[in-house]
């Protein structure tokens, strides 16, 4: 079975698109969270996650849609998330809070958080992933997002990865950044793919959100 991993969507809807037309073949795709913020398409891709995601687990940006003054301190995250607020409608907003923190998936032989299994919120850099292997006793592998940094690593044959970011990379490379997990083999392919992040840049700046927004997707750090 070939399962398409995504994760950290953040609002980038032509990311989504491209991502979703360059993904080869797959049974299924799931979502390591992070549909909203940041960039200034939430509804609609919220909208195509519900579509295409058999199973989505809820990351902060999604958890904090509810209450944005978190995030104050961060006005980038913050402005994404009151932006996420006012453009959700009720149902959206309903369903990112009902989202699980933890999944399984690949008939349960495999996790899917979006930061750290047991320590909410917590980024598990690539140089962190073997101390992730207790918590793989009863799994194959485990799917995480939150760094949006793509890595994938094999311990003890347990599969540790990070599909890295659809709508906002930071491990150097711009593009938009997905995996595809081959269950008979359990390893991954990663893949990155163009999108148009002009757009994406003038839509920030058309909405009145904060340009560095726009500025971090041509650097993807
Ligand atoms: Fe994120």
């Amino acid at each position: 079975m070939k399962i398409g991993l995504i994760s950290d969507i953040h609002a980038n809807r032509p990311a989504l698109a491209a991502v979703l037309a360059d993904m080869p073949p797959v049974d299924e795709v799931v979502c390591a969270g992070d549909v909203v913020g940041y960039n200034p398409m939430p509804s609609a891709c919220v909208e195509r996650v519900q579509e295409v995601a058999s199973v989505t687990v809820q990351g902060n940006h999604d958890r904090a849609v509810e209450n944005p003054g978190r995030y104050r301190a961060n006005q980038m995250a913050y402005a994404g998330l009151e932006y996420a607020q006012s453009e959700l409608t009720d149902a959206q907003r309903q369903w990112l809070q009902d989202l699980p923190l933890t999944e399984t998936f690949g008939g349960g032989d495999y996790l899917l958080v979006h930061s750290h299994p047991e320590n909410r919120g917590e980024y598990v850099y690539p140089r962190n992933f073997p101390e992730l292997r207790p918590q793989l006793d009863d799994y194959r592998g485990i799917v995480l997002g939150h760094t949006h940094i793509q890595h994938k690593a094999t311990v003890d044959d347990r599969l540790i990865v990070n599909p890295g970011s659809v709508g906002q990379s930071r491990d150097g490379n711009p593009h938009a950044a997905y995996a595809v997990l081959d269950t008979e083999t359990n390893d991954v392919e990663l893949h990155r793919t163009h999108y148009n992040i002009d757009r994406v840049h003038h839509e920030i700046v058309v909405e009145g959100l904060p340009s560095e927004v726009g500025e971090r997707l041509f650097e993807g750090e």
